[in-house]
C-alpha cells in the first residue's frame, strides 16, 4: 500500500479521484502498518480499490487529533459559525452528489427508490418513479438524505439552550447542554453515507468532535466526503474517518480511555459487544440494531396500498433496512387475496439487475457473506415447512456473476420459525393470517427486537389503540418506513436505545451541567 489517492472510471464513465488513505486531523496518511483492505463491486465481483486500513496506533492518533480539536479550535468557534460550516458542507455535498452516489452505487450496489425517511419537505412523496424505475439518479436519493441531514443539524448548531431553575430567594440554579467529547462513531454498509452523517451532523452540532470507523465493506464514499469537510473549512481534527476491520479498528474505538462516547448502527451482536467494550471507562453509548418489523394489514384497510408500501418497505435497498417491515401479518379475511397481490408486485416491480442500470429496482447483496447469509435464510424457510410464494433461490444475471437473490416471499410462516424471529437483511418477507386484533398485537410483538411497526386500517380510533400497545421506536399508519429527519428514530428492546434525528438527535450528543448559585443563605 502506498497511493494515497487513485484515479477510478465508474460503470457509468463517470472519472474521479478517489481518496485512499486514513483521514486524521485533516491530511491523508498511511496506514501505519502498511495494510489494506480491498472493495469490490458486489454486481460483478471485481475489484474497484484497495484502502489503507488503520491499526490501534493510527486509532490513537486520531483520537488525540479530536481531542486537540475539541479543546482548542471547535469549542472556542462561534455557533453561528458552526452551523455555517455544516451548511458549506451540505453544498459541497449537493455539488458532489453525481459523484458520492455513482461511488455507493458501484462499492455497495444501491438502488434506493423510495428513502423519503430521509428527504426534504419538498422531496417528500414526490419521488413514486419506483414504478418504472429510473436510472442510477434514484440512488441519488440517499445523498439527498445527507444533505437534508446537514442542513437540518447546520439549523440546530446556535439554537441548543439549557435552562434556568429558580427555587427561591436564595438560589438561583442554571443548567448548561453541553458537547460531550471525543466520539467514536461505527458505522455499518447498508446506508455507507446516510448512516455516517446521521451521526456526524448532530455531533458536530452540538460541538463534538469525532473518531469515524466506516464499515469495511464499503469505504469509498465515506473517504470522498472526508475531503468535502476539509473543503468546508472545518477545522483539522474534528473529523477523522479511519478505514479497518470491526475486530481490529471497531473495538480499539470502542474500548479507548480517550474516547467519551459510542455511537454505533449495525447487527446487535455486535451492539452488545461494544456495550461490553465501552464499559470498561463507563462511555456513554448508543445504539441502532437489528430489527424484525411487522406490518399488520387489517381487514378493512386498502390493500392495493398496503402492498405497494410492504413491497417498498422490505425490498428497496436490497431489504438492507435495519427497520425493514420484514414481517407481514394480515387479517385471515383478505389473506389470499393480500399475498396474490404481493406476488404480483414483487414479479411487477422488484427487476433485479446492474444497479447502473435505467430498469433495475433490486441490484445484488452488498458482500459474498450476505449473498450466503440469505440463502441460507431461504433453505431454513423451505426447512421449516413454510410455503414458497416466490423466489427461494440466488438470481442468476446474465454474467452469471455478482451476489444476486430472487426476491423471495414465504407466506403461512408460524412464529416459532427462525425465518419469522431471526433478522434476514435481505429482500426476504414472512407473512402469516391472524383471526383478531389481540392476536395482531400479541404476534407483533413476538420477536426480541423493536424498531419500526406498520399499522394499515382506515379506521383511526383502531390505528391509535393499536399503536400504544406495540412495543417499538417507530410507528406507522397507513405507509411503511417513511420517516423524516424532523421525527426521533430509534429502538425498543434489542433494537438499541438512544434516538437519531429530531431534537433527540442532538440531546443524544449532548450532556447536561448543573450550576448552583448562592446568591444569600448563609451558614
Ligand atoms: P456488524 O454489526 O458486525 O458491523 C457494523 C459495524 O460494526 C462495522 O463497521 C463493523 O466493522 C463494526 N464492528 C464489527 N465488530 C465490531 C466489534 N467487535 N467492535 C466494534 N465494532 C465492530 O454487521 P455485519 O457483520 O456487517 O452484518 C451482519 C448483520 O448485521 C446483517 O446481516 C444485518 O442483519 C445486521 N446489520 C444491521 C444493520 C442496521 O442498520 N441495523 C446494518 C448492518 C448490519
Ligand atoms: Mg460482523
Amino acid at each position: 500500500m502506498s497511493d494515497l489517492h487513485v484515479y477510478l472510471i465508474a460503470p457509468n464513465s463517470l472519472k474521479f479521484k478517489q481518496p485512499l488513505g486514513l483521514f486524521i486531523d485533516n491530511e491523508w496518511r498511511p496506514s501505519s502498518k502498511g495494510a489494506g483492505i480491498l472493495t469490490i463491486n458486489p454486481a460483478n465481483e471485481e475489484e474497484i480499490c484497495t484502502v489503507h486500513a488503520a491499526d490501534t496506533k493510527d486509532v490513537d492518533m486520531a483520537v488525540e487529533a479530536a481531542r486537540r480539536a475539541f479543546n482548542g479550535k471547535w469549542r472556542a468557534l462561534d455557533t453561528s459559525v458552526r452551523g455555517e460550516l455544516l451548511y458549506k458542507l451540505a453544498s459541497l455535498v449537493e455539488q458532489h452528489a453525481d459523484v458520492l452516489a455513482t461511488i455507493d452505487a458501484w462499492d455497495n450496489g444501491t438502488r434506493l427508490f423510495h428513502s423519503a425517511r430521509f428527504l426534504s419537505p419538498s422531496n417528500l412523496h414526490s419521488d413514486y418513479s419506483f414504478v418504472t424505475g429510473k436510472t442510477f439518479h434514484a440512488a441519488r436519493d440517499e445523498v439527498l438524505g445527507a444533505i437534508t441531514l446537514l442542513r437540518y443539524y447546520a439549523g440546530w448548531s446556535d439554537k441548543i439552550h439549557g435552562k434556568v431553575i429558580d427555587p427561591n430567594p436564595d438560589k438561583l440554579a442554571y443548567v448548561m447542554r453541553e458537547p460531550i467529547g471525543v466520539c467514536g462513531a461505527i458505522i455499518p454498509w447498508n446506508f455507507p453515507l446516510v448512516n455516517m452523517v446521521i451521526k456526524v451532523a448532530p455531533a458536530l452540532a452540538a460541538g463534538n468532535t469525532l473518531v469515524v470507523k466506516v464499515a469495511e465493506q464499503t469505504p469509498l464514499s465515506a473517504l470522498y466526503f472526508a475531503n468535502l469537510v476539509k473543503e468546508a473549512g472545518i477545522p483539522a481534527g474534528v473529523v477523522n474517518v479511519l478505514n479497518g476491520t470491526g475486530r481490529e479498528v471497531g473495538s480499539a474505538i470502542a474500548a479507548h480511555a480517550d474516547i467519551d462516547m459510542i455511537t454505533f448502527t449495525g447487527s446487535t451482536p455486535t451492539g452488545k459487544q461494544i456495550m461490553k467494550s465501552a464499559a470498561s471507562t463507563l462511555k456513554r453509548v448508543t445504539l441502532e440494531t437489528g430489527g424484525k418489523s411487522p406490518m399488520m394489514v387489517f381487514p378493512d384497510a386498502d390493500i392495493e396500498q398496503a402492498v405497494r408500501w410492504g413491497h417498498r418497505g422490505i425490498m428497496s435497498n436490497q431489504g438492507q433496512v435495519c427497520s425493514a417491515t420484514s414481517r407481514i401479518f394480515v387479517h385471515a379475511d383478505i389473506y389470499e387475496t393480500f399475498v396474490n397481490q404481493f406476488k404480483t408486485e414483487v414479479e411487477k416491480i422488484s427487476k433485479v439487475g446492474d444497479p447502473f442500470h435505467s430498469d433495475t429496482f433490486q441490484g445484488p447483496q452488498v458482500t459474498r457473506d450476505q449473498f450466503d447469509r440469505v440463502l441460507s435464510y431461504m433453505e431454513t424457510g423451505k426447512r421449516e415447512g413454510a410455503r414458497l410464494v416466490c423466489g427461494g433461490k440466488a438470481y442468476k444475471n446474465v454474467g452469471g456473476k455478482g451476489f444476486y437473490v430472487a426476491p423471495t416471499v414465504f407466506a403461512d410462516v408460524t412464529d416459532s420459525m427462525t425465518i419469522v424471529q431471526d433478522e434476514v437483511f435481505g429482500p426476504f418477507v414472512v407473512i402469516a393470517p391472524f383471526r383478531d386484533e389481540a392476536e395482531a398485537i400479541e404476534r407483533a410483538n413476538s420477536t426480541v427486537f423493536g424498531l419500526g411497526a406498520s399499522i394499515f386500517t382506515k379506521d383511526i380510533s383502531r390505528a391509535l389503540k393499536v399503536s400504544k400497545r406495540i412495543q417499538s421506536g417507530t410507528i406507522w399508519i397507513n405507509s411503511s418506513n417513511d420517516d423524516d429527519v424532523r421525527v426521533p428514530f430509534g429502538g425498543y428492546k434489542q433494537s438499541g436505545f438512544g434516538r437519531e434525528m429530531g431534537e433527540e438527535g442532538i440531546e443524544a450528543f449532548t450532556i447536561t451541567k448543573s450550576i448552583h448559585v448562592n446568591l444569600n443563605a448563609r451558614l
